[in-house]
């Protein structure tokens, strides 16, 4: 899943800026009919767009001051992206008909926007200041504002009418900034009861701030030092559907079973980087995505997550999880959860009790050792399974463990401890995952009836030739990728099925390709043979002939000639003995 948060900052706010800015250039046209001319009355600044509707467009064209005697009539001013430092309050105490104007990307600082600068602007609707350099805010904005953004400057203060008392105060933007307890006022938002935007992430909060406006539905406080979430700030929320915490210092003192509970229409949750030992008590009926990931949570009480009736997405990868901490009726009844993250935990076994309806378990990266039988008995819908970098072992894991994921479709082993292919995959696999492991051996029947299986990873484990069981592939009929790189194969493997397209055998020892490797591939689009022991030169070119998909054949770091006989002796020598063996322990 996508850190959705971080992506989101960089749109926050843009959306009605670009449509100015596209209105601004389609009007802006050399000579059009709508330019206006220097003459008598106001006058288009040089290098700027100007309609007769208003709007004059002077973005990025490098002004150091602010524009002289700009159309009284003037109700949209662009001016990002330049390299202004300082207003000139007469000036934009003239262009009282302002609606919008956007300032974004230049240098101005405190000093350089008088206080009384927008007292006059009394339709002011979207200002965007982001991206200078203030330190601190204004005092007064008209009460007209719609939009405020001041996202990346240095402010470190803010007053009680910078926010307050504008009634149609929709979305303000102050991320990336200095902002400390300290610097707001008591409150910020009184007689402004209709924010519902509030992003506040990246700066220096420790407190969540109080009397947030009740119509909020999206709160990013996320990146700040938060350490307490003070009673009852949170409690007028009722609307609020997004709530972004994550990146803070926040445990669970510094919160309480009432924090989050009149939250009703929570639907996200972040709260992961943080400091949580245990999940917080009290979480509403609606979240449906609840971060957690990157704490140290330790045990799931009984209670903690069962009341969240719409939960479908949980994600508590990242902390101190031992199976024996999880209350086995810890996820009762949460019949929408279809998707757990558990992974880089502490987990000795599968937890008891999984979500039944779970469709996606990310359980790699713990300490599993087995998989007993009922571990899956009651998780029907699982579809994704990730087991991958645990310490399972081939005879741990049940023959019957699987027999009930009908619906499973794709499984990862990888990274575990596993010696032999193991029995009891379930039939439905499109995509099964086994590299690096200690396979030699893939055991009579262990791959048969899997007739979905589109991808098959067996890389870097110890396989030869003669230590896969000799029907292995004729069942696979839907097999498009065999990915056998970094094993110990002296021979393309035969009897490969005919809907193969991409065969992996890279760094193995193969050193001869026979005649008729490929006949029962015709499909075949990729052939990677790189860094094997193959004397090209004796490579025939009636191999591949017939091979009308063939995209790719990778040979590079093979025997450029045939000439080494010696060493090929040794080798070929070498492969009998062991293939003596494997057939040995096959029987
Ligand atoms: C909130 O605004 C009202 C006026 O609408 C004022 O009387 C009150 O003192 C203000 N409260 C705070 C805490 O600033
Ligand atoms: C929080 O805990 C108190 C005391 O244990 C209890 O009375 C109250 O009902 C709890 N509130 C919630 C929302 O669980
Ligand atoms: C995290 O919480 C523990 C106590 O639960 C505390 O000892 C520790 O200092 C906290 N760490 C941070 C970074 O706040
Ligand atoms: C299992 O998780 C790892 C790590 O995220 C990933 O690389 C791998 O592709 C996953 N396996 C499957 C089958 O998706
Ligand atoms: C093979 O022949 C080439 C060119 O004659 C020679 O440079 C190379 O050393 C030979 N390799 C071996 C392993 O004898």
């Amino acid at each position: 899943m996508p850190a959705g948060g971080r992506a989101l900052l960089a749109l926050l706010g843009l959306p009605a800026l670009l449509a100015l800015g596209c209105a601004a250039d389609s009007d802006s046209a050399e000579g059009g009919p709508e330019r206006r001319r220097p003459g008598p009355g106001p006058a288009c600044p040089r290098d700027c767009g100007c309609t007769q509707e208003g709007v004059v467009d002077c973005g990025g064209i490098d002004l150091k001051e602010f524009p002289l005697l700009l159309p009284e009539l003037t109700n949209h001013l662009s001016l990002q992206n330049n390299q202004i430092e300082e207003i000139f309050p007469e000036e934009l105490a003239r262009l009282y008909r302002l609606e919008t104007l956007n300032l974004q990307n230049n240098r101005l600082t405190s000093k350089g926007l008088p206080e009384e600068a927008f007292e006059h602007l009394e339709n002011l609707n979207y200002l965007y200041l982001a991206n200078n350099k203030l330190t601190v805010a204004p005092k007064f904005l008209p009460n007209t504002l719609i939009s405020a953004d001041f996202a990346a400057n240095y402010l470190t203060k803010i007053y009680g009418l910078t926010f307050g008392q504008k009634p149609n105060l929709r979305s303000v933007y102050l991320h990336n900034n200095k902002l400390s307890d300290a610097g707001l006022p008591d409150n910020m938002f009184n007689g402004s009861n209709n924010v519902e935007i509030l992003i506040m992430s990246s700066n220096f909060l420790k407190y969540v701030p109080k009397n947030l406006p009740p119509a909020l539905y999206k709160l990013h406080l996320q990146s700040n030092k938060l350490e307490k979430i003070p009673k009852g700030a949170f409690s007028e929320l009722a609307g609020l559907r997004e709530l972004y915490l994550q990146n803070n210092y926040l445990s669970n003192e510094g919160m309480d079973n009432e924090t989050f509970w009149k939250l009703s229409s929570l639907e996200y949750l972040d709260l992961s980087s943080n400091n949580l030992s245990q999940i917080p008590n009290g979480l509403p009926r609606n979240i449906v995505l609840l971060h957690l990931e990157k704490n140290a949570i330790k045990v799931i009480d009984r209670d903690v997550l069962t009341q969240i009736k719409n939960l479908e997405y949980l994600l508590l990868h990242n902390n101190k999880l031992k199976a024996r901490g999880i209350h086995p009726l810890a996820f009762q009844g949460l019949k929408k959860l279809h998707t757990v993250h558990l992974y880089n935990n502490m987990l000795e076994r599968i937890p008891s009790g999984l979500p039944r309806r779970v469709k996606t378990l990310m359980i790699l990266h713990n300490q599993i050792s087995e998989i007993n039988r009922n571990d899956f008995a009651t998780t029907y819908f699982l579809e994704e399974l990730n087991l991958s970098y645990n310490k399972i072992t081939s005879p741990q894991i049940h023959r019957e463990a699987f027999r009930k994921l009908r619906q499973l479709k794709s499984l990862d082993l990888s990274g575990n401890n596993l010696h032999t292919v193991p029995f009891g995959f379930p039939k439905n696999l499109q995509v099964l995952k086994l590299k690096e492991n200690e396979i030699s051996i893939i055991p009579k029947g262990t791959l048969s009836g899997m007739t979905k299986l589109r991808e098959l990873y067996l890389s870097n484990n110890k396989l030869k030739v003669n230590s896969i069981y000799s029907r292995a592939w004729r069942e696979l009929s839907s097999l498009q990728s065999l990915d056998m790189a970094g094993n110990q194969l002296t021979s393309i493997p035969l009897g490969l099925p005919e809907s193969l397209e991409y065969l992996y055998l890279q760094n193995n020892k193969i050193t001869t390709v026979s005649e008729n490797a490929f006949e029962s591939t015709p499909k075949i689009k990729g052939i990677y043979l790189r860094f094997n022991k193959i004397a090209v030169g004796a490579l025939k070119e009636s191999i591949f002939q017939n091979l009308k998909h063939l995209q790719v054949l990778d040979i590079e770091g093979n025997l450029e000639f045939s000439n080494s006989s010696k060493n090929k002796d040794d080798s070929e020598e070498e492969m009998e003995d062991e293939e003596e063996e494997e057939e040995e322990e096959l029987r």
